[in-house]
């Protein structure tokens, strides 16, 4: 089977929704497989910008989206986000969006507990989307989820609340927050059975019946590797893991219906929330990158942090995340910059290192080595060809495969889903 898998290279926000609707008009199926509505993913058609949270990309194609097991499902995001693309024309229902059944549902106590535990760390929050992801994946991993089936299973929902609203409300008490009642609960989620049920599936069958057919099948990564639950820069991550290999336990597949994996990169880099950020920008080229990539949350709409491409950090990601192509995008920003840095390796402790070490101090500490490189007078804004861009870029993009071991298949040259760069079909393998 021909698949490909599209995952952050840096800290999210790197350009993957605008790479999956590309990819997705030769895919039959996009599937999401982690994250949930903390995502925000910009498609830019034309004249229409469509910014997407759980919805997979593909939707924007008129292809089959289907939202796998490893989601945190909000129920309100979803409904509120199918109302407002379909404010924008597109055609979203239970005929081109399968859920899986076995998905667990974020509900109002899961943000309610990941603000009032970002405000009572104070200095040290890890600047969440405050959208409950991290107590929602706490609660499956704790078995105590309220999933897409139980919907359909009144028993079932009310002894689950009874045990998730122990937990809650000792959690909430003790930080000082308002308790949840049951019952405002329960009708909730007996209300919203008739409208979510029609959308749940086996979708572990569906994929299994395109593998048999033959079918493309996209896998939709959110966030990034850097910000992996396991790989990422604990604690200030994400609460999935974010890699490739997560697509496959994340939707109901094997390991060997991944395919093709994309690891998606700026040609800098940015970050939202805290954490460490080695080759991070506090000057005037920072403030030009910020302005110039629009470089505010998509979901947040807080400044994104900005700093110089950190090859170091997308080699570790490229090897984590089992990266076999990249896609750099966003290289229109560094038009008409004099000089270019490229992060190669960290000075940690006085001893130099090509890996980001894994402790909180060491990371933090982790002083980046830079190589400079000349930059471009001519643009770049646009480019739909290599032909097309100035003898300095491309030196960029080639410098930069060899320091992140990874061939670059694709390059993004502006918002627009048309201005892209195709070195290699991704679905031929
Ligand atoms: P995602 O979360 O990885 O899907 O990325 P976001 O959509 O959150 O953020 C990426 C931003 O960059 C969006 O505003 C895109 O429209 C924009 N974008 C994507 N590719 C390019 C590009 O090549 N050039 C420019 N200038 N903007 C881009
Ligand atoms: P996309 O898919 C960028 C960041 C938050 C915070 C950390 C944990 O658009 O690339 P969470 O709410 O997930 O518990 O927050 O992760 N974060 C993102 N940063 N892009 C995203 O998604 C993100 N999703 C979460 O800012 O630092
Ligand atoms: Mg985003």
């Amino acid at each position: 089977m021909a698949n490909v898998a599209v995952i952050g290279a840096q800290w999210g926000d790197e350009g993957k929704g605008k790479v999956v609707d590309w990819l997705a008009s030769r895919a039959d199926i996009v599937v999401r497989f982690q994250g949930g509505h903390n995502a925000g993913h910009t498609l830019v058609v034309g004249d229409t910008t469509y910014k997407l949270s759980l919805l997979p990309s593909g939707v924007v194609r008129g292809k089959l989206g289907i939202i796998g097991n490893g989601v945190v499902l909000d129920p309100d995001a979803l409904f509120s986000e199918i109302e407002k693309v379909r404010a924008q024309g597109l055609d979203v229902g239970p005929h081109n969006l399968r859920i899986a059944e076995n998905t667990p549902l974020i509900l109002p106590l899961h943000p309610a507990l990941d603000r009032a535990r970002e405000a009572a760390r104070g200095e040290d929050k890890i600047g969440t989307t405050g959208r409950g992801i991290g107590p929602a994946y706490e609660d499956k991993v704790g078995r105590r989820s309220i999933r897409v089936c139980d919907l359909a299973e009144p028993e079932t929902l009310s002894a689950k609340l009874d045990e998730l609203l122990l937990h809650h409300n000792s959690l909430l008490r003790g930080l000082g927050s308002p308790e949840f009642e049951k019952q405002p609960l329960l009708d909730k989620l007996l209300a919203l059975a008739p409208r979510l049920l029609p959308y749940a599936e086996a979708v572990w069958e569906t994929l299994d019946a395109a593998r048999v057919a033959g079918k493309r099948v996209l896998f939709e990564g959110a966030q990034a590797v850097m910000l992996d639950v396991d790989h990422g820069t604990y604690p200030y991550v994400t609460s999935s893991n974010t890699v490739a290999g997560n697509a496959a336990a994340g939707a109901g597949v094997g390991p060997g219906a991944i395919g093709t994996v994309l690891g998606i990169a700026k040609a800098y880099a940015t970050r939202v929330g805290s954490g460490p950020f080695p080759s991070e920008l506090f000057d005037d080229v920072g403030r030009m990158l910020g302005e110039k990539g629009r470089e505010f949350g998509t979901v947040t709409g807080r400044p994104r942090r900005c700093g110089w491409f950190d090859a170091a950090m997308v080699r570790q990601a490229v090897k984590i995340g089992g990266v076999n192509g990249l896609v750099l995008t966003k290289l229109d920003v560094l038009d008409g910059l004099k000089e270019l840095k490229i992060c190669v390796g960290y000075k940690v402790g006085g001893v130099e290192t090509r890996r980001l070490p894994a402790g909180m101090r060491a990371q933090a500490a982790a002083e980046p080595i830079f190589e400079v490189m000349q930059g471009w007078s001519g643009s770049t804004f646009g480019a739909r060809s290599y032909a097309e861009l100035p003898a300095e870029a491309v030196k960029y993009v080639r410098r930069i495969e060899e320091l992140v071991e990874a061939p670059v298949m694709m390059l993004s040259t502006s918002p627009d889903r048309d201005d892209t760069i195709a070195l290699r079909d991704p679905f031929a393998g």
